[in-house]
């Protein structure tokens, strides 16, 4: 494992203190199994399922299926917060997601954890770390109380794609690693996440001098459990389990707050292409199945 700068200091004191262990959420899409838009009695359902590994979860656009009106009331009823995200990458999405969240925010500002504006726009190039600290300011000068930040792939944030939105002062950075999409075997899947995530830590707080500004998480990781292979990383709910146990416990230990790519299983996603242009099945990464039945022990 590879450590640099400030990191190393931050991660190797947390074990010590117990109550600075990292906080556990879930990556929750909006859709039901056939994919029509779930409502406020779906979400209280998956809420019922989840609360005893959970309080937080993140969702992507705050219009699209209604989230922000649908899920704001359950996440009351049922005692959770939520990040939700605007999907800045048109000015129609970016539109809809901002008055959505205008309209709904003021009402449950105590649900609403934070606000992710983008996921993984650097990473697709749509665009530049100062393009989107400008999307960024946008919606935090519409919400100055709740954290705005966005998401990203690791690589973006150590290659200094994202530098200025550290030097612009973002609230809220996610850093999204997945051992799978590079090919790594089980054995090796846990080392190179915690090496992906110090290497965009370790930038980011080399860069702002700070460990706790911006706040820092990682904003998605998991493990499919059915599909195809993607280089040496073999789908199975035992190396899912074993990512978890390792990754997911591991880095929840070292005090870093980490969003599990994601609580349930989304059947109704078409068939997609990986990086390396194998066929690539998105609808099996969830943490239980779309009936709300844990794959494998979500222990830690
Ligand atoms: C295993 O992970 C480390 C990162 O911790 C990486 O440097 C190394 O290349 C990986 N091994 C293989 C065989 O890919």
């Amino acid at each position: 494992m590879r450590f640099s700068s400030v990191v190393p200091l931050a991660l190797a004191a947390a074990p010590a203190v117990v109550s600075a262990a990292g906080t556990l959420g879930f990556a929750l899409g909006d859709k039901k199994a056939d994919g029509s838009c779930k409502y406020t009695a779906d979400y209280e359902a998956d809420f019922d399922t989840l609360a005893g590994l959970t309080k937080v979860v993140r969702g992507y656009s705050a219009s699209d299926c209604n989230t922000a009106q649908q899920i704001l009331p359950a996440a009351k009823n049922k005692g959770f917060q939520v990040l939700l995200g605007v999907w800045p990458d048109t000015d129609a999405s970016f539109a809809a997601d901002k008055a959505a969240l205008q309209a709904y925010v003021p009402q449950y500002e105590d649900q609403v954890y934070a606000i992710t504006v983008g996921s993984e726009s650097m990473y697709r190039g749509t665009f530049t770390g100062a393009q989107l600290l400008e999307k960024i300011n946008d919606i935090k000068g519409a919400f100055p109380n709740v954290l705005v930040g966005t998401a990203d792939s690791w690589n973006k944030y150590a290659d200094g794609t994202g530098d200025a939105l550290v030097t612009g002062g973002v609230d809220l950075l996610l850093i999204n690693a997945f051992a799978y999409w590079q090919g790594q075997d089980i054995n090796n899947a846990s080392a190179t996440f915690f090496d992906d995530v110090s290497q965009a830590f370790g930038h980011i707080q080399s860069l702002s001098g700070s460990t706790d500004k911006p706040k820092l998480a990682v904003g998605e990781t998991g493990w499919v459990t059915s599909g195809g292979t993607y280089g040496s990383a073999v789908p199975s709910a035992q190396n899912a389990q074993t990512f978890y146990k390792q990754g997911i416990c591991g880095i929840l230990d070292w005090g870093v707050d980490v969003y599990y790519f994601e609580a349930f299983d989304e059947p109704w996603k078409p068939v997609s292409k990986g990086d390396n242009g194998e066929v690539e099945d998105e609808t099996a990464w969830g943490a239980y199945t779309v009936n709300r039945v844990p794959k494998f022990d979500l222990s830690c």
